[in-house]
């Protein structure tokens, strides 16, 4: 008789947020797909007209909760709340324009929205 193996699937869900002065641009991307256990990668480029650089987040929102804060690029390990630490990190890539979020070990409760906020710096 054949073993019935129950997989669950984590959908993340990434939007880019840009917050600049009150105003907001909002991208949504495709979910990705991933399977508990494995590692993946939520992707976040963003598209900033003036040539500052900005500061990055991460944020993480649960189904009918606030946003909470994940991490930001100077997170150390401890500022990082213990759902996340040690799974969760990621790296601004100024030249990229990039700061994908590294999500290692999936767990079902990772299944979330997930956005990238910026904040310009002046
Ligand atoms: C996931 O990432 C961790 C830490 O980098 C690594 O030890 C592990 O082998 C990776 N697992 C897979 C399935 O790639
Ligand atoms: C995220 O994962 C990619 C691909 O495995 C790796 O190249 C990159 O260094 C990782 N970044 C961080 C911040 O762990």
């Amino acid at each position: 008789m054949e073993q019935e193996c129950a997989v669950f699937t984590l959908i993340l869900l990434c939007l880019i947020i840009e917050m600049i002065q009150g105003d907001t641009v909002t991208q949504p991307s495709n979910p990705t797909l991933v399977k508990e256990t494995e590692n993946t990668s939520i992707h976040c480029k963003y598209d900033l007209t003036s040539g500052s650089t900005p500061v990055l987040f991460w944020y993480i929102q649960d189904p009918n909760q606030a946003p909470q804060l994940i991490l930001n690029e100077y997170s150390k390990e401890e500022d990082i709340p213990p759902r996340f630490r040690n799974r969760f990190s990621a790296s601004h890539t100024n030249a990229e324009k990039t700061f994908h979020l590294n999500i290692t070990a999936a767990v079902l409760s990772d299944s979330a929205t997930y956005f990238c906020a910026l904040r310009p710096t002046l």
